[in-house]
């Protein structure tokens, strides 16, 4: 059986980290953007044929990908959209300061819901790192999923990652390190009457634990209820993208096309929606 692990480990960075900045740390530990921002337009220039322009990210705390995206091309444009005042403030003043004055032009970071009926219309948009597991009710996540599709553009693709496999199901604590720090991701209390459970990323900075840094509590979507779901949602073709497999049994971070998925103890896959 493989052992696939998230993007989690795959980005090794160097910075200082000698002053507690738990925004960097979670960047570090667990962010790819300039990779799915890539990722993201290439998959909509294979099933559309054409370039996206403007994508929008939910959920998108510091905006990271926004950020990227607006420096792929100088056609783009980026649409961030989270209720957290403190990480779009972070994004603002870490990543959007550092733009030059043209894509400055070109990305918007708001605080807002994503149920709102006004988030702002796209080719593209994403709910990464698994944030719509918040949803813990079909309707709920329904009606965040209807209105991502109304708010794509004629032929808009939508991206949602979504996590399971066996090791899903106990209380787990994985351990990751990087250059100045440890990550560690901790699984609590899954409930198989609920399907839920809580998770928590700490981090160790210069030999002290910082425990609970951020905390999850997340209902655990399988694959065909979230196909079921954003189906009864309006959007006309789901597809899966699932991770590859490196040598050492992880995750290498390459997604593709698939009609069957594999067993693994922790796996990583992409529902691509097609409005
Ligand atoms: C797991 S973090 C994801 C951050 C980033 N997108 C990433 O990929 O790492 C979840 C984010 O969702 C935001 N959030 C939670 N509920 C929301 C809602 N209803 N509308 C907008 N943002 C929400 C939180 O403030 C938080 O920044």
């Amino acid at each position: 059986m493989t052992i696939k692990r998230s993007r989690v480990s795959s980005r090794k960075k160097k910075s200082k980290t000698s002053n507690f900045d738990k925004y960097e740390l979670y960047s570090r530990a667990v962010q790819s953007p300039k990779n799915d921002a890539r990722f993201f337009g290439r998959v909509y220039q294979e099933i559309r044929g054409k370039q996206a322009s403007i994508l929008r990210e939910d959920f998108c705390g510091t905006g990271a990908l926004c950020v990227e995206w607006v420096k792929l091309n100088g056609r783009h444009k980026a649409f961030g959209v989270d209720l957290d005042p403190e990480p779009l403030d972070y994004g603002r003043s870490r990543y959007v300061s550092k733009l030059t004055a043209d894509q400055k032009k070109r990305i918007l970071l708001d605080e807002k819901n994503v149920l709102s009926k006004d988030v702002p219309h796209a080719d593209i948009s994403v709910g990464l790192n698994f944030s719509y597991f918040l949803f813990k009710k079909r309707d709920d996540l329904r009606a965040y999923f209807a209105n991502a599709h109304q708010a794509l553009k004629s032929g808009g693709v939508a991206f949602f990652d979504v996590f399971g496999g066996s090791q899903c199901y106990d209380a787990i604590e994985d351990k990751t390190r990087h250059a100045g720090f440890t990550y560690y991701w901790e699984q609590t209390g899954f409930d198989p009457v609920s399907n839920e459970a809580q998770f928590h990323i700490h981090f160790r900075v210069g030999g002290k634990k910082i425990e609970r840094v951020f905390s999850y509590d997340w209902r655990l979507w399988s694959i065909p209820e979230l196909r079921e779901l954003l189906a009864e949602a309006g959007f006309s073709k789901v597809h899966v993208y699932w991770e590859g497999t490196a040598k050492d049994g992880t995750g290498n971070g390459v997604f593709r096309r698939v009609q069957e998925g594999e067993a693994c103890l922790s796996w990583i896959a992409y529902l691509v929606a097609e409005k």
